[in-house]
């Protein structure tokens, strides 16, 4: 973690007890945030607690279509992102047109959303899923239906695989940081660390899911490595979940496999936020979330959906 500027620390916290503000950080998020966040956790997770949340602002430290998430659920609070750019490759591949021309061709399927998708695409979307629950929600939905599970391959065929569903078509989408793992490097780090288990996130390639001891959202992740008394992990996801493992498990040892990309394991979109930009959006509210009444109302009904699936 580099050296924090205590004043801006300071800042942060003054201006958040003046807006009645909360600080919403996704496991991804730089450290210096994680530290002063009032909750850290995964995109279901942090969608809970925005919608829970009963102050004034919800800054929110992850990527934009989380900050869309939270804006949905809770429409009556200022929800603040520190930089609108940071996006989502998952986003990036799957337009709104299209899935409408999509819907036009095929009315009988149901529409399956990963929560990694414009609220355009929410708004065209029967029920949202995450990493942490899309199995539980494609099999919620009547075996005989057929289904576009949109837009991440990975976990798309991870779910088929789960489900055993033959009549669900995936969308081709990927995400830039976990579907550029490769397999042949986990391998060899699992030679360098014979008695290290592996745990994935699902929007890895299969050929990394296959190498896997344990498969989950980011929460589900650090969950697993915490609890499991083995003390080596190799872990394939971005790199800011090591924030929560050291301080939860800190005799561990967790190793982290470069992506074929960047030769790193940080997400470029998440990494846009720091302390700098998120004191600047306490202070100005800006950049803020506005989305019409419409789009909230249309976008809510398949969030809400997914958040009923017991
Ligand atoms: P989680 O749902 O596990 O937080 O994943 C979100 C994400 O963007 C992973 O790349
Ligand atoms: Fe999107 Fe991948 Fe970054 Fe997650 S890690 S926000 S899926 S680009």
């Amino acid at each position: 973690m580099q050296a924090v500027d205590v004043n801006i620390v300071e800042e942060i916290a003054r201006l958040k007890r003046e807006k009645r503000a909360i600080i919403l950080a996704h496991h991804y998020q730089v450290d210096e945030i994680q530290e002063i966040a009032d909750a850290i956790g995964d995109s279901l997770e942090l969608a809970r607690r925005a919608k829970d949340f009963e102050g004034d602002v919800i800054a929110f430290c992850g990527v934009k279509f989380m900050a869309e998430t939270a804006k949905v659920l809770n429409p009556t609070r200022t929800v603040v992102l520190p930089d609108l750019d940071a996006g989502c490759s998952l986003v990036d591949c799957c337009p709104a047109d299209q899935i409408r021309a999509y819907k036009e061709l095929h009315p009988d399927h149901v529409i399956v959303s990963y929560i990694n998708t414009s609220v355009e695409v929410k708004a065209e979307s029967d029920i949202i899923c995450t990493s942490r629950n899309a199995v539980k929600i494609v099999n919620s939905i009547p075996a005989e239906k057929p289904i576009l599970f949109l837009p991440d391959m990975n976990l798309g065929n991870y779910v088929k695989q789960q489900t055993g569903r033959e009549n669900m078509k995936i969308w081709q989408g990927a995400c830039i940081v976990h579907h550029t793992f490769a397999a042949r490097k986990l391998a060899t780090a699992k030679s360098e660390h014979p008695n290290a288990l592996v745990a994935s996130h699902p929007e890895c390639p299969n050929e990394v899911l296959k190498q896997s001891d344990f498969v989950g959202s980011t929460s589900a992740i650090i969950e697993y490595c915490v609890s499991n008394p083995a003390r080596e992990f190799i872990v394939m996801t971005e790199s800011g979940v090591q924030h929560s493992l050291k301080k939860l498990a800190p005799g561990k040892e967790f190793y982290f496999v470069p992506n074929e990309n960047c030769n790193c394991s940080e997400c470029p979109y998440m990494k846009r936020n720091n302390l700098e930009n998120l004191r600047d959006c306490l202070e100005t509210l800006q950049p803020r979330i506005e989305l019409s009444d419409e789009m909230i109302r249309r976008a809510a009904l398949p969030i809400e959906r997914m958040l009923a699936v017991k």
